[in-house]
């Protein structure tokens, strides 16, 4: 959730920690703060709110120091206040600790440190970190081994990143669970949480295990085990570049990663077919007698990558004949899941840090399962708790709302499931090329959903002052349908419902009023005559329709106020087109009402905690 980065080099730690925070704002925004070793002091600025007022309060005190950490705050424990804020600091103010995580034993903590004289000064479970290493390094250790005896004491997740005035040129960090990376370059070193805050200094990344610590120094990157074992750092490259991490003219990141769909789908798929067109997986590492042997898939995620989930449940069924569960990951380990080793337990999440959904992949793994991995982060987490990784091209995606992160895992997940079916011989190979051969189409027909732009603009204008919205499909249409309402919920804060058509009738139609608008996925064939019936349902009570349709279908021209005309394509690829012109929707609606579709109140890019 916050985002946390560090830095020593030869060069001012500030511009560095700012830039860093600004490629992380989206982890957390409700607090920014910096530290840095200036002349032998520890100077420490922080401010709750945005990056912006950090960066005022930072105006007119150019702080010197090439040593320095930053936070940027998904608030957790205590309010978002300047109090609260990171870096906290010890009791001596020569200490300052930045964290991302929980530590779950805190009072505890706070209560056996209070009685040996420490002054707390927030209200967070972070700062009695600052304390155990002021303990730590009164007897004289290193910053190092403070944080090493410090985490010893700690329960919990934690990112934690330490510098300290006594130790100028060092800043060391420790993890347990929640993300953290280091990398160095140019005589400089950094630990950061994500890659975006590195990737102007290098694309080289040390993926930090749980369970390490790691000491960064001017152009070293130094690893260890929590018992002080060196580890060998291993870096692995990242091919993102610096330019797909910023805004290339777009007014938000949203509306550029819309955009950047067409080439998101084009490049999961890339490399993929070989000359004969059979899908080759190489870079999964999947064993084809696992593939064979496997007689039950188990699909687990949360938020939008559940809703590809869905789709992925219906296109695996439907390939293999294989028996697909799917479940919330935060749900999964709860419900006493029934698992073997010829289960395949599939775990998507674009971050690769979720972590319900890292937990849930480690509980199928200890009961024998097969983990396939489906993430868009090279090192991130998911990727060493999985026997295999399908990764999706999607590159950086920076606006909390998932956009072509979902439309890459639909491809990705399309891929996997044709993957099964050809190696588990469970389709007639033409009819997996034919499912190919659709699925190349589909970035030149995104080309032609995202010029439905200027009319979303349009609808969206009229439609931003509804209090609440229905969105409603059946079949892989229930994933659109969701994912539309999901994201009209998390960045215009409108009341919105995702729902199986056929339901209505068993209760939601209750809600509908004239005025109340109700978007339907009326595309395809499969489901269109029942679709096309729940529209005349709501219409008859006085709904606004706003349908998503295949060209040329004069009766959902007929119903629809709003209609927004999709290419056709296999029943399974459609959610691909038809989530773009609801994804264009939320984002029109947001901007409409004033709202930073960048930075969802109370949201986070990624859930590092359950
Ligand atoms: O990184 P993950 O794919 O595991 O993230 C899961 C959800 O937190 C994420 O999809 C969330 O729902 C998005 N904000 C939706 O836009």
């Amino acid at each position: 959730m916050c985002g946390i980065v560090g830095y020593v080099g030869d060069g001012p730690a500030l511009p560095v920690l700012i830039e860093g925070l600004r490629r992380l704002e989206y982890r957390g925004y409700d607090s920014a703060g910096i530290a840095v070793v200036d002349r032998g002091e520890l100077q420490v600025v922080r401010k709750a709110g945005q990056l912006a007022a950090l960066e005022a309060e930072l105006d007119g005190r150019p702080l010197q120091g090439s040593t320095g950490i930053g936070h940027t705050r998904w608030a957790t424990h205590g309010a978002p206040t300047d109090r609260n804020a990171h870096p906290h600091r010890d009791c001596t103010g020569r200490v300052a600790v930045i964290h991302n995580g929980i530590i779950e034993n805190h009072d505890e903590l706070r209560a056996e440190l209070a009685a040996r004289g420490h002054r707390f000064s927030s209200d967070t479970d972070t700062e009695v970190a600052a304390h155990l290493i002021e303990e730590a390094m009164a007897d004289g250790v290193t910053l190092r081994a403070a944080l090493m005896r410090t985490v010893a004491r700690l329960e919990g997740a934690f990112a934690l990143v330490v510098t300290a005035a006594s130790e100028p040129g060092v800043v060391v960090a420790a993890r347990k669970e929640s993300p953290l990376i280091a990398g160095c370059g140019n005589g400089s070193g950094f630990v950061a949480s994500d890659i975006p805050a590195l990737l102007p200094y290098t694309r080289d990344v040390v993926p930090v295990d749980s369970g390490r610590l790691v000491e960064v120094r001017a152009g070293k990157v130094s690893l260890y085990s929590f018992d002080g074992t060196p580890v060998d750092p291993v870096p692995v490259h990242v091919d993102w570049d610096l330019e797909a991490a910023e805004k290339g003219g777009y007014e938000d990141f949203m509306l550029k990663e819309i955009h950047e769909q067409p080439a998101a789908v084009r490049d999961t798929m890339r490399d993929r077919f070989d000359v004969s067109g059979r899908i080759v997986l190489d870079d999964v590492r999947l064993d084809p007698a696992d593939l064979r042997r496997v007689d039950k898939v188990v699909v687990v995620a949360c938020g939008t990558s559940f809703h590809a989930g869905i789709a992925a449940k219906h296109a695996i069924e439907h390939y293999t004949r294989l028996p697909v569960e799917l479940d919330l990951a935060s749900e999964f380990r709860y419900r006493d899941p029934v698992l073997d080793r010829n289960s395949m337990v599939v775990g998507i999440a674009q971050s690769g840090e979720t972590a319900d959904t890292l937990a849930a992949l480690r509980f199928a793994r200890d009961m024998g399962a097969v983990i396939v991995a489906v993430t868009n982060v090279v090192g991130s987490s998911i990727t060493r708790d999985a026997d295999a990784v399908l990764f999706t091209h999607a590159g950086p995606e920076i606006g909390v709302a998932a956009t072509k992160t979902f439309l890459a895992q639909l491809t990705a997940l399309n891929l996997l499931a044709l993957y099964l079916a050809q190696e588990r011989a469970s389709m007639p190979p033409e009819r997996i090329a034919g499912t190919i051969a659709a699925m190349t189409r589909l970035p030149e027909q995104l080309e032609e959903v995202l010029t439905l732009e200027d009319d979303v603009r349009r609808a969206a204008k009229r439609l931003a002052g509804a209090r609440d919205f229905l969105f409603i499909g059946r079949g892989v249409g229930m994933a659109v349908a969701l994912e539309g309402a999901l994201k009209l919920k998390e960045i215009s804060y409108i009341h919105a419902e995702g729902y199986a058509a056929g339901e209505l009738k068993h209760g939601a139609i209750a809600l509908i009023e004239p005025g109340v608008p109700v978007v339907a996925i009326v595309t395809g064939r499969t489901h269109q005559d029942k679709m096309l019936a729940n529209v005349e349902e709501v219409r008859a009570r006085g709904a606004e329709t706003i349908l998503v349709a295949n060209p040329g279908n004069r009766r959902a021209q007929a119903l629809a106020d709003e209609l927004f005309e999709v290419p056709a394509t296999k029943p399974l690829l459609s959610p691909v087109l038809d989530t773009v012109p609801l994804q264009m929707l939320a984002y029109f609606v947001a901007k409409e009402r004033g709202l930073s579709p960048d930075k969802p109140r109370n949201l986070a890019k990624s859930v590092t905690v359950e």
